[in-house]
């Protein structure tokens, strides 16, 4: 084996037990997922995504089958050894948000992180960087009810992400938002992709799902189809297409990083043929961009 793959799950089932009912919500999954990429899961409601999302997490345990987890198999672990798993490996982001309304964002960045045996102020200085990181330096000390909905879950985005997870889970991160909101989200994941995150994606949305690199699809709690995408959407390009934001703040600082992007792509494209040996990031500078 070169490089190890992140997860390589190999006929994994799980079958949840009611009373005497039996419910095969995963019928013998396969799926490797290389570090780096940024994946979709899609199928109709109750094909299994969230089982399957809760399995990668950690959350649960499969009923059968094989789960490594950058190397190491993870199917068996207690539950106490599955904790600490998923506290060190995983980040979660989920639909509903998941975040507690009475602590700040600072604060609320900070709790899983109070497990890792860190001194306060380090806690503190991680939660601070990952709140900048989805530009929320602004709203440290604001509550949830304090924020809106995409900041909201860019502060569940910086939660997950704060512990420096190597893979970061989202079920449908953006089920509950505007579709600015959501292309935010996109603009996040991807830029965190191309920083080396390993995404992970569960979506309804076929234009959320056209931003990723691999779309695996679920029907009745079997894989039926993992395709790559050819052309994935560039979410900061999605977001300069739809109407500017109501509120001031920081989605219209956004819409500006955004525009200036966008404007420095189409000023270096203009260039074109550029000089050779001068960079578009130069010529971009020199356009005063
Ligand atoms: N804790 C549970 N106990 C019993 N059955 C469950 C449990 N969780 C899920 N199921 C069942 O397992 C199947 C798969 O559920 P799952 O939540 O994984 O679907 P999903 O693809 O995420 O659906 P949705 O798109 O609606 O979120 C469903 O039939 C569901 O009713
Ligand atoms: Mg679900």
């Amino acid at each position: 084996m070169t490089t190890k793959n992140m997860i390589d799950i190999e006929g994994l089932t799980k079958v949840y037990r009611t009373g005497d009912v039996a419910v095969h919500a995963l019928r013998g999954i396969d799926l490797a997922v290389a570090p780096g990429e940024l994946v979709s899961i899609m199928g109709p409601s109750g094909s299994g995504k969230s089982t399957l999302m809760n399995l990668i997490g950690c959350l649960d345990r499969p009923s059968d089958g094989s789960y490594r987890l950058v190397g190491d198999e993870v199917s068996q672990l207690s539950d106490n050894d599955l904790a600490e798993v998923r506290n060190r490996r995983i980040g979660f982001v989920f639909q509903s948000f998941n975040l507690l309304p009475k602590l700040t964002a600072l604060q609320n960045v900070e709790l899983p992180l109070m497990y890792r045996g860190l001194t306060p102020a380090e806690r503190r200085q991680m939660a601070t960087d990952a709140l900048t990181r989805v530009g929320l330096a602004h709203r440290l000390h604001h509550r949830p009810p304090e924020l809106s909905g995409g900041q909201i879950q860019r502060v569940a985005v910086a939660r997950a992400l704060a512990g420096q997870p190597a893979i970061l889970l989202a079920d449908e991160p953006t089920g509950n938002l505007d579709s600015r909101s959501g292309e935010e989200v996109m603009v996040l994941f991807q830029e965190l992709n191309r920083g080396g995150v390993t995404i992970v994606v569960v979506t309804h949305d076929d234009h959320i799902a056209a931003h990723t690199r691999r779309i695996v699809r679920l029907r009745d709690g079997r894989i039926v189809s993992d395709e790559a995408v050819e052309q994935p959407l560039d979410a900061v390009a999605e977001l300069a297409k739809l109407p500017p934001p109501e509120d001031e703040g920081m989605e219209a600082v956004e819409q500006a990083r955004g525009a200036r992007k966008a404007a420095s792509e189409s000023s270096v494209r203009a260039a074109a043929p550029a000089p050779s040996g001068r960079s578009g990031a130069a010529a971009a500078k020199e356009a005063g961009l």
